[in-house]
C-alpha cells in the first residue's frame, strides 16, 4: 500500500515509487492568524529560538508575537509615497504595481532587520531595529534596487551572510549580487544568467571558512518554448565568500560563479522532472533536498549530496572549453593571483557553466506524489530518535495548503502524515524551521500558523498508534502510558521510549498493554430487502482493511475517503450475523468496529437504523454514534 509502483512509464516501476500519506490530521497544538483577503502575505522572517515572526505583505509589515496560547499583532504600515505612486501611475502601470509590496527580510545583525519593498516600481528598504523602530533608506547607503524588484510579479531571494547580504532577482536581465555590507558589492556578467527565476538560496559552511560557498537554486524558463519543449530547466549557481572581483577585469563581477545543471529523475529515463519549486540545505547533514514539478503533471522530491556538488564544483570541466587551464585553480574559493588572473577570467567569462550534470542520490527522486497535487515549500530538520540516532524529517507544503510529514532515512521514505492547518485552501507559501524551540510556521497568502514539529498527541491512544506513526519526535511511555516527544537536547531520558521506525520491527509493543481501540459492538436491524452499507471509519491509509462475517468469510469493501465501506448487493448478500471490520499493518492487526446485524424479516425498518440508498453516509454516521 505505501508503494504503489508507478509502471505506467515502464522505466519507473525501477525507480520512483509513488506516495500516500499514512495519516490525515489537523494539527491539535497550533497557533492561526487569518489576515485581510488583501493582505497578500509575502514574505516571512523568524529568529530561531525568538517568538517572534515578521510578515511582508501589501503595503504592510506585520510583527506577531507568539505568547501564551495567543498570537499578538502589531502592524507597520509602509506604503508607498503618494509622489511615488501618482509618477507610478503616470507611467500607465497596472494598478497592481503601484503597491508596496513587501518581498525582503533579512537580519543584518543583532540590532537591525532589513526590509525592502516593490515601492510602486521604485524600490526602497528600510532598517528595523530591535524596539522595532523603523529608518527609511535615505538614512543609510542601500541601493535598494539591488536587493528587491520593482514589480509584485518577479522574485527575489536574499541570504544575510556575515553581515552581507547576497540577492538574486529574476526576470528577463536576472543577476545574483552581493547587494549590500562591508565587502565589495559584485555581481553576474549579463551572459551568465538567462531569464532565471530564483527559489532559494543557502550557504554551505566549511570547517575553513575561505571555502564557504553560497549556492542559488533558480530555474532558467524559455519563454519562446514549443509544446513539446519543456520549457524549464533546473540549475545551481554558486559564488565563493571570499570573493572579491577581478583586479584587471571582471572588476565589478564575481571570479568565483560556476552553475551546473540540476536533475531530478534518472540519467537513462527520459521522463524527468526539470521544474525546480523550491530546495532546501540541510546543513548538518550537507543534505540538499529539491521538489520538482513536471511538465506532464506529477510532482517529485529529489535528494542530492552537497559534498558531491561542491566536489563538481570545485574540480570543473567547463562546459564549451577545451583549452588548458593552467594556473590558478578554476572552482576553488581563493581570489586568483594577479598573473594568472587575466587568462583565466576570460574563460570563466565565457564559459560559466560546468559539464557535470547534477543528479540525485540513487540516480530516482525520493517518490512521487500520488495525486495531482504540487510540491510548493521544503524544509528538513535532522531528529534524534529515541534510540539517539539522527534521521531527517521533511516538512513539505503543497498547492493546496497541506503540509506533508516525511521520514527520510536511507532507502526508506515514509509520509507520515498529511497535516490540514488552514481554514482556505491556498497554496503553502512560506516555512520556518525553528528547531531550537520545536516549531514550524507557515504561510498561506492569507494565514499564518505555527505548529510543533513533535505533535505526540495525534498518537497518543495506543501504543501502536504512536509506533506505527513512525514519527521520530515521538516514543510510547510505557510508564505514563502516552505518546510522548523524545528530546532533543542531550538527555538520556529518552531512551525509555518505544519506537520503531525501521521496518518489520514493530513488535516493540508487545506485552506493553492490551487495551484495544475498538468500539462496542453495534446492533442493527434490517429490511432484507433494503440496501444498506456498513462504514468502517480509517485512520491509516497504509494499512489493509477487511470485513469478516461471524469470524470465518471475508468481505472486501473499498476504500472511499474516510471508511473502508461495505457494500451488500447481489454478490454480497446481505445475511444474519456478526460483521467485524479489521486492519492490519506492518503485522499489527486491529479490530476497528463490528455490527450484529439482524434481519427484521420485512417489518418496518426500526427508526435510523436502516441505512437506505439516500443519503446513506450520513446515516451511516449516525448508526456509528449509536
Ligand atoms: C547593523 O547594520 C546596520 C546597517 O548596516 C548598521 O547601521 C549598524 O551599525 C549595525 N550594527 C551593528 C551592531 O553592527
Ligand atoms: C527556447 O525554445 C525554443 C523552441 O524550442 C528554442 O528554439 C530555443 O533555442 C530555446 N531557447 C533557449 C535559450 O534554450
Ligand atoms: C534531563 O532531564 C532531567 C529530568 O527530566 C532534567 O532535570 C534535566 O534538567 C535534563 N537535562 C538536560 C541537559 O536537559
Ligand atoms: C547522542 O549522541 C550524541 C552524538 O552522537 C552524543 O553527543 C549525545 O551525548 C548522545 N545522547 C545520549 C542521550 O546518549
Amino acid at each position: 500500500m505505501t508503494a504503489l509502483r508507478l509502471c505506467f512509464f515502464s522505466l519507473f516501476c525501477l525507480a520512483a515509487s509513488q506516495k500516500i500519506p499514512r495519516l490525515k490530521l489537523i494539527p491539535t497544538d497550533r497557533l492561526n492568524a487569518s489576515f485581510a483577503e488583501k493582505a497578500e502575505l509575502l514574505v516571512l522572517f523568524h529568529d530561531a529560538g525568538s517568538d517572534q515572526l515578521f510578515i511582508g505583505g501589501r503595503e504592510q509589515l506585520w510583527i506577531l508575537t507568539f505568547k501564551d496560547s495567543a498570537v499578538t499583532p502589531t502592524q507597520i504600515q509602509l506604503s508607498a509615497d503618494e509622489k511615488v505612486k501618482a509618477d507610478c501611475k503616470k507611467k500607465q502601470r497596472a494598478d497592481q504595481e503601484c503597491h508596496n509590496f513587501i518581498k525582503v527580510i533579512q537580519r543584518l545583525n543583532a540590532t537591525n532587520i532589513i526590509v525592502c519593498g516593490t515601492n510602486a516600481a521604485s524600490p526602497k528598504c528600510w532598517l528595523l531595529d530591535n524596539n522595532n523602530t523603523y529608518y527609511e533608506s535615505h538614512t543609510f547607503k542601500i541601493n535598494a534596487g539591488n536587493i528587491v524588484p520593482a514589480l509584485p510579479s518577479q522574485t527575489a531571494v536574499t541570504i544575510a551572510v556575515d553581515g552581507n547580504l547576497y540577492s538574486a532577482l529574476s526576470g528577463s536581465k536576472s543577476i545574483i549580487q552581493r547587494s549590500y555590507g562591508t565587502k565589495r558589492l559584485i555581481k553576474t556578467e549579463d551572459n551568465w544568467l538567462t531569464r532565471a527565476e530564483f527559489v532559494s538560496a543557502a550557504l554551505l559552511a566549511d570547517s575553513n571558512k575561505v571555502n564557504d560557498e553560497i549556492y542559488f537554486f533558480y530555474n532558467e524558463v524559455n519563454n519562446s518554448a514549443g509544446l513539446d519543449d519543456e520549457p524549464y530547466k533546473a540549475q545551481l549557481g554558486r559564488v565563493c565568500k571570499v570573493d572579491e572581483g577581478g583586479k584587471n577585469m571582471l572588476i565589478d563581477s564575481w571570479t568565483t560563479f560556476l552553475k551546473a545543471r540540476l536533475v531530478c529523475g534518472d540519467p537513462r529515463d527520459p521522463k524527468r522532472f526539470h521544474h525546480l519549486r523550491d530546495a532546501f540545505l540541510l546543513k548538518e547533514s550537507r543534505t540538499l533536498y529539491g521538489v520538482f514539478s513536471s511538465s506532464w503533471g506529477k510532482a517529485a522530491v529529489c535528494k542530492y549530496s552537497m559534498n558531491e556538488i561542491s566536489s563538481a564544483f570545485k574540480t570543473p570541466k567547463l562546459k564549451g572549453y577545451t583549452g588548458p587551464l593552467s594556473g590558478y585553480r578554476i572552482g576553488t574559493c581563493i581570489s586568483p593571483s594577479s598573473q594568472t588572473q587575466k587568462n583565466t577570467l576570460t574563460i570563466i567569462k565565457d564559459h560559466p557553466e560546468i559539464e557535470t550534470v547534477i543528479y540525485p542520490e540513487g540516480q530516482h527522486p525520493l517518490y512521487l506524489l500520488e495525486n495531482n497535487e504540487n510540491y510548493t515549500r521544503v524544509v528538513a530538520d535532522r531528529v534524534r530518535d529515541a534510540s539517539n540516532v539522527t534521521r531527517d524529517v521533511l516538512f513539505l507544503g503543497t498547492d493546496q495548503g497541506k503540509i506533508h510529514k516525511v521520514l527520510q532515512n536511507g532507502e526508506q521514505t515514509v509520509i507520515i502524515a498529511e497535516l490540514s492547518p488552514f481554514k482556505k485552501e491556498a497554496p503553502i507559501s512560506s516555512m520556518v524551521l525553528d528547531t531550537t524551540m520545536g516549531h514550524l510556521y507557515v504561510s498561506t497568502e492569507f494565514e499564518v500558523v505555527r505548529l510543533l514539529l513533535a505533535d505526540c498527541d495525534q498518537y497518543k491512544d495506543t501504543c501502536w498508534n504512536c509506533v506505527l506513526a513512525r514519527d521520530p519526535y515521538c516514543g510510547w511511555d510505557p510508564n505514563g502510558k502516552t505518546c510522548s516527544a523524545v528530546a532533543q537536547s542531550g538527555n538520556h531520558t529518552s531512551l525509555r521510549l518505544l519506537q520503531s521506525l525501521d521496518p518489520q520491527s514493530t513488535d516493540v509493543c508487545k506485552g506493553v498493554e492490551d487495551q484495544k481501540n475498538q468500539e462496542a459492538l453495534k446492533k442493527v436491524s434490517v429490511d432484507p430487502t433494503s440496501y444498506i452499507y456498513l462504514p468502517c471509519p480509517l485512520r491509516s491509509y497504509h494499512a489493509t482493511y477487511t470485513w469478516i462475517k461471524d469470524d470465518s468469510k471475508e468481505y472486501p469493501c473499498s476504500i472511499d475517503r474516510e471508511s473502508c465501506t461495505l457494500h451488500f448487493g447481489e454478490s454480497n448478500p446481505m445475511g444474519q450475523g456478526i460483521f467485524k471490520c479489521t486492519s492490519k499493518e506492518e503485522g499489527y492487526r486491529e479490530e476497528i468496529t463490528a455490527y450484529e446485524v439482524t434481519l427484521n424479516g420485512g417489518r418496518m425498518p426500526e427508526v435510523s437504523l436502516v441505512v437506505v440508498a439516500t443519503g446513506i453516509l450520513f446515516l451511516a454516521i449516525t448508526i456509528l454514534l449509536l
